[in-house]
């Protein structure tokens, strides 16, 4: 662990207290570091954020607009505009303050001075006719009693769900396998964006809902297309894509996607659910004292934002990793996967394959699935980095951007490498836990109804796990990137 390492701030989240709390030695508070004003500012209305906006998406792309602030202020606290702004997105305040560091990224957990409401993807909010005319936990704050029956049941659902989980998972990624071989057999390349989503979409539905997607033919042959879509007519205000410029300011960046675009879908997954997820729902009626409407739009929510956006931008990039080494991980992670994996795959299993593991956090880290969060300040408080405090006035918003806050040198050691085994007992990984925030919260925090860390924490890290150890009990080796498979050598 590195020495600075020993001076962060700790998140103490023992299971017996109630409400986590920052803990900020005397050595970290605020008094004890100068008081700087802010650096950085929101420009001339509207130009201003209109520049901001170009360099986001168009000139710098998000990385670069960050660094690039960081290196002018000399700091990693600063204000500056993120899109989506003018012209049609007249009610959105596009002004925040990036948090770009580990210690003042984890002011965002604090709930007692950040409110998490409406703010999951910044102050635009996708309309709430995609969710059903109701706000999804995920855009509830703490303090909302919506907020704890919607967390409470998202825990309880994957808690019921964890003695299908590892065997769902290994049939479903067995059929993928499968289709990727046959493709691989045809061409000397195979995409399995379109096998992978497939799979999640039946895994998922059967694990969180207990819905079989073969029980309705037109969602098992395009259900998970049907979420891909609604994802991203929410979404594409936000995030560059990489079309054409000046296409994509113009036709992606400019307005918010209508509904009615696919409207049709999110029925029929709604009546999906309803019919084929009864005693889940009924679940979330009677024990969480959800309607039966909100449980649906909450279940489809988790099962489709949460659950399959996350895993269908995370496994792509596990892939990618594994499937371009060439230092010799692969002979490493098929030998621990060979001599701790068992007869069958399992919870427990996984838990012993610490290289396993350490490679799921390192790629977690540098490629945080969901790479932005936001934070609205409950309070005037003051802020600290690692080198200044700031003064921050109740109601403005926090910006985290965490591929930059993953490479924070002062708690990783050589942050931009991927050194595979960074997190094993033998190079003090617990520790660094700590600091490991792709679920809006520390690895070791707990999440529960009084925070906003994902529900899933543990199942996601797990089931990446048992990802990498069925590819290698079924495979000795595999060549690939982040969207096809170019080569697969089967276990002999
Ligand atoms: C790779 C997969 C996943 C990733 C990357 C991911 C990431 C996240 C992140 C970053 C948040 C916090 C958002 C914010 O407020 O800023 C979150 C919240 C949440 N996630 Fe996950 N998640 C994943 C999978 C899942 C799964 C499988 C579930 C299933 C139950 C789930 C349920 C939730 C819920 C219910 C919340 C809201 C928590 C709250 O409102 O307090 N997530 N997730």
């Amino acid at each position: 662990m590195s020495a600075i390492m020993m001076r962060m701030p700790v998140i103490s989240m023992s299971s017996t207290s109630q409400s986590p709390k920052f803990i900020s030695p005397s050595y970290n508070s605020p008094a004890a570091l100068p008081v700087r004003s802010l650096p950085g500012s929101y420009g001339w209305p509207l130009l201003g954020p209109i520049s901001d906006r170009l360099d986001y998406f168009w000139f710098q792309g998000p990385e670069t607009f960050f660094r690039k602030r960081m290196d002018k202020y000399k700091s990693t606290v600063f204000r500056t505009n993120v899109p989506p702004c003018f012209p049609f997105f007249t009610g959105v305040n596009p002004n925040v303050i990036a948090v770009l560091d580990c210690k003042s990224f984890a002011n965002l957990f604090d709930m007692e001075v950040i409110e998490k409401k409406d703010v999951l993807v910044g102050d635009f909010m996708p309309s709430l006719k995609f969710t059903g005319d109701m706000r999804p936990g995920v855009y509830q704050d703490i303090s909302e009693p919506e907020h704890s029956k919607v967390k409470n049941f998202s825990i309880d659902i994957l808690k019921r769900s964890s003695k299908l989980w590892a065997s769902e998972l290994a049939s479903n990624l067995d059929i993928m396998w499968d289709e990727i071989e046959t493709s691989l057999s045809k061409s000397s390349s195979a995409s399995f964006l379109i096998p992978l989503q497939k799979s999640m979409f039946r895994f998922l539905s059967k694990c969180l809902v207990g819905a079989d997607p073969l029980n309705d033919p037109d969602v098992a042959e395009s259900g998970y297309a049907m979420l891909d879509k609604w994802l991203a007519l929410q979404l594409l205000p936000t995030i560059k894509i990489g079309v054409l410029q000046p296409l994509e300011e113009i036709f992606l960046h400019s307005f918010a996607y209508p509904f009615f675009l696919v409207s049709g879908d999110y029925q029929k997954l709604y009546y999906f659910l309803e019919k084929q997820g009864q005693e889940v729902i009924r679940r979330g009626e009677t024990e969480f004292g959800l309607g039966k409407e909100a449980t649906i739009h909450n279940l489809l929510f988790i099962m489709g934002f949460n659950a399959f956006g996350g895993f269908s931008v995370f496994l792509p990039s596990l892939i990618n990793i594994i499937g371009s080494d060439k230092t010799g991980l692969q002979e490493k992670l098929r030998k621990e996967v060979r001599e701790k994996g068992g007869s069958t795959l399992s919870f427990a299993s996984v838990k012993e394959m610490e290289l396993v593991q350490s490679v799921v956090y390192e790629t977690l880290r540098l490629n945080p699935p969901v790479p932005l969060q936001f934070g609205r300040a409950r309070k005037d408080f003051q802020l600290s980095s690692h080198e200044s405090s700031y003064d921050i006035k109740k109601g403005e918003l926090l910006c985290g951007y965490q591929p930059l806050v993953m490479r924070d040198s002062k708690v990783f050691e050589d942050p931009e490498r991927f050194i595979p085994d960074r997190f094993t007992e033998e190079k003090d990984g617990n520790e660094l836990l700590n600091y490991l925030y792709w679920s809006n919260g520390p690895q070791t925090g707990i999440p529960n109804q009084f925070n906003k860390q994902c529900s899933a924490k543990d199942y996601v890290t797990m089931t990446a796990s048992l990802f990498v150890a069925h590819l290698f009990s079924r495979y000795d080796s595999i060549k690939g990137d982040s969207t096809s498979i170019s080569g697969i050598s089967k276990a002999k």
